[in-house]
């Protein structure tokens, strides 16, 4: 609890001052009748540990994990979820007198996007995940639990998309290539890559592209992304930026924290932001 006697919680992150979860958490707040505060705090990786600890002893209430630190953090947590160890990464820590609990609402809330906000039907797709760092490890197993006929993971390094079919092989039926080796179509391809958010433009694969193919970057902006762009230049039936993925996170993170779920939709509208 704040001084004021406001529940508090926050996104950690570094840089941070560019995250939209304040606004999202305000909002949510604001539709449910919940009173807390939420706030940006810029905390360097060497700070990481003595800020969250600081933060839990003068009260806070919760906190969302972001870029660098979401796997730094596991080391910190008292216990976490099976969707938190099997993504290997948090992105939200709850504080109570137990402890320091670890979740990772990532997953969950890209599924959500999918299923429930764009009424993609998964069962029997077959998907095309290209890149293989984090971002992809934190989505395969809620992905495979959809039942698709499969997922290829396509990466630049063969190899690290190798590993994570190792990791995964048990939960359901994944393959590893080469963006240049993708001879097929997909129902949906998903980019999570991080080359858009640092300006570049791999070769992504044209031959993944039919006419109904869906193609989802988790990543977004204010202007359709580079990865976006080029799947409306690829005549993709549908091309959509990560926002409904960012805002299903934050939801799922809200409802651990105070037990209710908000209105994600109107939440989307109120940002408003649309697909391509
Ligand atoms: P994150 O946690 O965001 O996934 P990461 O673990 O650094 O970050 O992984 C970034 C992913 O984007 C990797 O799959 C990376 O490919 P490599 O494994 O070959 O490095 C991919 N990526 C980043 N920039 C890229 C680029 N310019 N072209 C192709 N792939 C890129």
């Amino acid at each position: 609890m704040a001084s004021n006697g406001i529940d508090r919680y926050g996104v950690m992150g570094f840089p941070v001052s560019h995250s939209r979860s304040p606004i999202i958490h305000r909002l949510f707040a604001l539709q449910t009748g919940q009173d807390l505060q939420y706030e940006l705090l810029q905390v360097a990786p060497d700070k990481l540990e003595s800020s969250i600890r600081q933060f839990q002893s003068t009260g806070g209430k919760g906190l969302n994990i972001t870029l660098p630190h979401k796997t730094e953090v596991l080391r910190l947590v008292d216990d976490m979820s099976e969707r938190a160890r099997s993504a290997g990464a948090i992105n939200t820590l709850s504080f109570d007198d137990d402890g320091i609990h670890g979740d990772n609402t990532d997953g969950i809330g890209l599924m959500r996007d999918l299923t429930t906000n764009l009424g993609l039907q998964l069962g029997g797709a077959n998907i095309l995940v290209l890149g293989a760092g984090g971002a992809t490890r934190g989505i395969l197993e809620p992905l495979l639990d959809a039942k698709p006929v499969a997922i290829t993971i396509a990466n630049r390094t063969l190899s690290r998309a190798s590993d994570l079919v190792d990791r995964f092989s048990t939960a359901g039926p994944v393959n590893a290539c080469r963006f240049d080796e993708v001879s097929d179509s997909y129902d949906l391809v998903i980019n999570a890559t991080s080359a858009g958010v640092k300006g570049e433009t791999p070769p992504y694969p044209e031959a993944a592209i039919g006419q109904q193919t869906c193609c989802y970057d988790m990543s977004y902006g204010l202007t359709p992304t580079p990865f976006n762009e080029w799947a409306v230049s690829q005549r993709a039936a549908k091309s959509i930026m990560g926002w409904g993925m960012l805002v299903e996170q934050a939801a799922e993170s809200f409802y651990i924290w105070r037990g209710v779920r908000p209105d994600t939709a109107a939440v989307l509208k109120q940002l408003s932001v649309n697909a391509l």
